[in-house]
C-alpha cells in the first residue's frame, strides 16, 4: 500500500473485483468462528482482489480487531440518527465499530425503497453501500438512487447449489446492461449459488464486478482451500 498515491490506490481499489463473504446468521460464521473466518480471508487476500467480510452486527468490534486490513461490512444500516430508535441498526454506530460498508435490501431482509434512498443520502459518501435486487426491475429502481453496488441474486437460488452464473447467466448480463444505461458509476455484483473460481470468473466474464456469496464458504469443510480457489478464479 505504501508508495501509492492516493488516486492511484483509489483506483486501484475501484478496479478490483470483488469476493464478498456474507456470514450471515450461519453457525460457523458468528462469534469466535467469524473471527476464524475472517482472518482465514484475510489470508487469502491477494492484491488483484478485493475480499471482503459481511458480517453480522455483534461481531463487527472483535472482527475488524482480530483482521485490521479486511474489509469489513455490516448485514444491515437503518437510515435513524441518534435518538429514540430502539433496536435500529444506526449507522455511526456501526462506524464507530468499524463497519467500512454495508449490504441492503437483501432478500432475507428487504426494505422499503424510501428507507434505502435515505440510508445513501445519509452515509458518507466515501462508505460503500452495497443494494441487492431481486431482479433485473428491482436493480433499474435502485441504480437511480446511487448505491456504490447493486447485487443481483435470484431467491430461488439462494443457498442453493447452482450457481447465477450457471442457471440464469441472462440476468447477470441484463443487470450489468440495465444498470450501466441508468448510473454507469454503480458497478453489479451477482449472487445465488456461487460456489468455487469457475462462477467468479464466469460472473466477471458477464460483466459483474465481482460475487456476494454466503454458502459456498461457511458450508465449506476446508474454508482456505474454497477460498484460495475464489480467489484464484480471479487470476
Ligand atoms: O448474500 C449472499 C447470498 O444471498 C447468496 O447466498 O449461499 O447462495 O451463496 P449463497
Amino acid at each position: 500500500m505504501c508508495g501509492r498515491t492516493q488516486e492511484e490506490q483509489y483506483t486501484r481499489i475501484t478496479m478490483q473485483p470483488l469476493i464478498v463473504v456474507n456470514f450471515k446468521t450461519y453457525a460457523s460464521a458468528l462469534g469466535l468462528n467469524a473471527v476464524n473466518l475472517a482472518k482465514a480471508m484475510e489470508r487469502a487476500s491477494e492484491d488483484h482482489v478485493r475480499m471482503v467480510a459481511v458480517v453480522s452486527a455483534f461481531d463487527l468490534s472483535s472482527v475488524v480487531k482480530a483482521a485490521p486490513s479486511l474489509e469489513i461490512w455490516t448485514q444491515h444500516l437503518d437510515p435513524v440518527g441518534f435518538g429514540s430508535n430502539t433496536g435500529w441498526l444506526q449507522p455511526d454506530n456501526a462506524i464507530e465499530h468499524g463497519a467500512n460498508g454495508t449490504i441492503i435490501n437483501h432478500a432475507e431482509h428487504k426494505s422499503e425503497h424510501s428507507r434505502i434512498e435515505k440510508l445513501i443520502q445519509t452515509l458518507p459518501e466515501e462508505f460503500p453501500i452495497c443494494a441487492c435486487a431481486i431482479d433485473v426491475n428491482e436493480a433499474q429502481s435502485l441504480a437511480k438512487m446511487n448505491p456504490t453496488f447493486i447485487a443481483v441474486e435470484p431467491p430461488e437460488l439462494i443457498g442453493g447449489d447452482i450457481s447465477v452464473t450457471s442457471a440464469d447467466p441472462a440476468i447477470v448480463q441484463d443487470t450489468v446492461k440495465a444498470v450501466q444505461d441508468i448510473n454507469p458509476n454503480v458497478r453489479v455484483l451477482c449472487g445465488a449459488g456461487v460456489k468455487d473460481g469457475n462462477d467468479v470468473r464466469t460472473a466477471v466474464e458477464l460483466g459483474a464486478h465481482g460475487v456476494l456469496l454466503a454458502s459456498g464458504v461457511t458450508k465449506a469443510t476446508d474454508v482456505d482451500m474454497v477460498l484460495k480457489d475464489l480467489v484464484n478464479g480471479l487470476k
